[in-house]
């Protein structure tokens, strides 16, 4: 029973088994639906002047890598002016770079190195907040009556006392609401010079701009033609859904207890996914779509439910963002085979026919091989879900050193710490450091990342046998895997073009799957066992609407399933991800 077609015309709905699946490739599809995009912390990347922190210059110096590793598009996370607190998504000019990153002679160098190796360049773009040093902030901060006042959410307070008390213009006053901030604290933050607070979604230096005002919306654009201007090929929104917060700005509802910061927890219904936002999308692909060569806008969408993803979309309209993230399957942290072929089946149903974009790494969460990992079979775990990320119909979506197997190298004492929310939140939230150590390139000093005597976190520990060079020469590396599956997803017409049909749909512990073939091409199975057990399993293709039983097989890391040729009764060891074709 299926699922999902390519993108076909037909409008899916939400009972999965009435939606066919479509073998064909639609005409209109553009790079990005089949695109694997690999995200670049460009601190962390490749350090090109020795002073122990990345630059751009050193992300030009590793296309030739990422070229040979297949992927199409590199997002940079934050590289323009900042005062660095939050690491680049604090920014305090849009339209340069920061020094310590390079100049935008060398962004203008890595466009066109990397345009010579087919691969594009996404910018992050950061339209909730600016750096409270940015010329915007200072002008608004400056007085009640400076033209930016407007720009960013200012409030008079209501009458209270208490150790969040200021003396405001008509007595004492306090934040008007219980909202706080995903970094800790009170979301409010008072200025004596204008006697108000600002309101801040993530930390005090972040001040959140008024997107009620269309001055806000207008500089904005201007920014972001800046660099399509400079041939970027897109953006991926930061913190997207928080654009707009409740007018009325009522009390978001507490749910009990307190989180790692020690603040109420709270669902933050009036601060966070506002039906406002999408107005404001819309424009923004309205804009986005004058330029040629098919850009595109990706949103760091972490969202409850399927159903509000597809809003993103701009559901039947087809008309918001191309590519919302869906964090739902990659960010389940649960290696089931029920939840993943539930989840996925979802994202392929219910967004109207869109184009799913699925992640399991990025700069904000501890790496996959540890949400996943259980210590014993962390390189086959790894391995199943690279597998399901290449060979599913979805856009990808990778993070630096996860085709390593990098691990999340948390600090062990927090005079360490250089993420402000691991200070803050120490012992119980220990930052983002652990996930942004340098990428690993070899077993030399500072892993090749760096010559400096010491790098902005230090390289973790593995790097002597994790690392390009090492697992460049083992055919059975995970990085080797990787790139395997990259180039099968691009030669392969069923990984390209091909629909989706789960099979074997009541099996908790293999997920498993067909790709089907535009015609004259070959069909292509996949079964991954995420259980500790071995598992035999059957397939019948009949269900998909495939003929034949007979198969090849294309990838497996286990030598016991290289020679499978049927699909019935095939026993996959613990852990074991197999891929093949469908013999006619
Ligand atoms: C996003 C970024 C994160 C940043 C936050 C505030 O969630 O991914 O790194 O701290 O927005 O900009």
């Amino acid at each position: 029973m299926l699922f999902c077609g390519s993108i076909s015309a037909q409008t899916p709905t939400a009972d999965a088994g009435a939606v066919k699946a479509a073998a064909t490739p639609s005409s209109d599809e553009t790079w990005w639906k089949h695109a694997v995009i690999y995200e670049i912390y460009p601190r962390s990347f490749q350090d090109s002047n020795g002073d122990g922190i990345g630059d751009l210059n050193g992300i030009t110096q590793r296309l030739d890598y990422l070229q040979k590793l297949g992927i199409d598009a590199i997002w940079i996370s934050p590289m323009y002016p900042s005062p660095q607190v939050d690491f680049g998504y604090d920014i305090s000019n849009y339209e340069n770079v920061d020094p310590q990153y390079g100049t935008l002679a060398d962004f203008d160098h890595l466009v066109a190195e990397a345009k010579k190796r087919n691969i594009r360049i996404v910018l992050d773009m950061v339209l909730n907040h600016t750096s409270d040093k940015h010329p915007w902030f200072i002008e608004s901060a400056s007085s009640r009556g400076n033209p930016k006042h407007d720009w960013y959410v200012w409030n008079d307070g209501v009458p209270g006392t208490g150790k969040n008390a200021h003396e405001g213009l008509h007595g004492s006053v306090v934040p008007p609401n219980n909202w706080i901030s995903g970094f800790g604290g009170s979301a409010w933050e008072w200025v004596p010079q204008v006697k108000q607070f600002y309101y801040h979604n993530f930390y005090k230096q972040q001040p959140d701009l008024n997107w009620r005002n269309p001055q806000v919306e207008k500089a904005m654009f201007a920014s972001m033609q800046f660099w399509l201007d400079r041939g970027v090929a897109g953006y991926r929104l930061d913190a997207i859904p928080s654009l707009f917060e409740d007018p009325q700005l009522r009390n978001n509802p507490e749910t009990g207890g307190t989180n790692a910061q020690g603040d109420p927890n709270v669902e933050s219904l009036y601060t966070d996914n506002l039906p406002e936002v999408h107005g404001t999308i819309r424009r923004m692909r309205a804009m986005v779509a004058k330029y040629p060569g098919n850009r595109v806008l990706i949103g760091e969408t972490y969202l409850p439910n399927t159903a509000e993803l597809d809003k993103w979309y701009g559901g039947a309209a087809h008309n918001e963002l191309q590519l919302p993230m869906d964090m739902i399957v990659g960010f389940s942290d649960k290696l089931s085979a029920s939840n993943f072929r539930d989840r996925i089946e979802e994202v392929e149903t219910q967004v109207h026919g869109s184009q799913p974009l699925l992640v399991f790494d990025n700069h904000d969460n501890a790496r996959s091989w540890d949400r996943y990992g259980d210590g014993v079979h962390n390189v086959q775990i790894a391995k199943l879900l690279a597998t399901m990320l290449f060979t599913s119909r979805s856009t990808a979506l990778m993070y630096y050193g996860e085709e390593l197997g990098m691990v999340t190298s948390t600090p062990t004492r927090v005079e360490d710490v250089k993420d402000p929310i691991g200070i803050t939140g120490w012992p119980k939230e220990k930052g983002r450091d652990g996930e942004r150590t340098p990428m690993q390139w070899n077993g030399s000093t500072d892993a090749g990342f760096s010559t400096a005597s010491t790098t902005w976190l230090p390289v973790a520990s593995n790097y002597r046998t994790i690392n390009v060079e090492a697992e460049g020469s083992d055919p059975n590396s995970l990085l080797n895997w990787h790139k395997e599956l990259i180039r099968l997803r691009r030669d392969l017409p069923a990984l390209h073009d091909g629909g989706v049909v789960m099979l074997d749909r009541a099996n908790e512990n293999v997920l498993s799957y067909v790709r089907t073939a535009p015609a004259g091409a070959t069909a292509v199975v996949v079964m991954l066992n995420m259980s500790a057990q071995p598992q035999t399993v059957s397939l019948d293709l009949s269900e998909a609407g495939v003929k034949g039983n007979r198969v090849k097989t294309i990838l497996t890391d286990e030598p016991s399933l290289k020679g499978a040729s049927s699909l019935t009764n095939v026993t996959l060891p613990p852990f074991s991800s197999w891929v093949g074709s469908v013999e006619r």
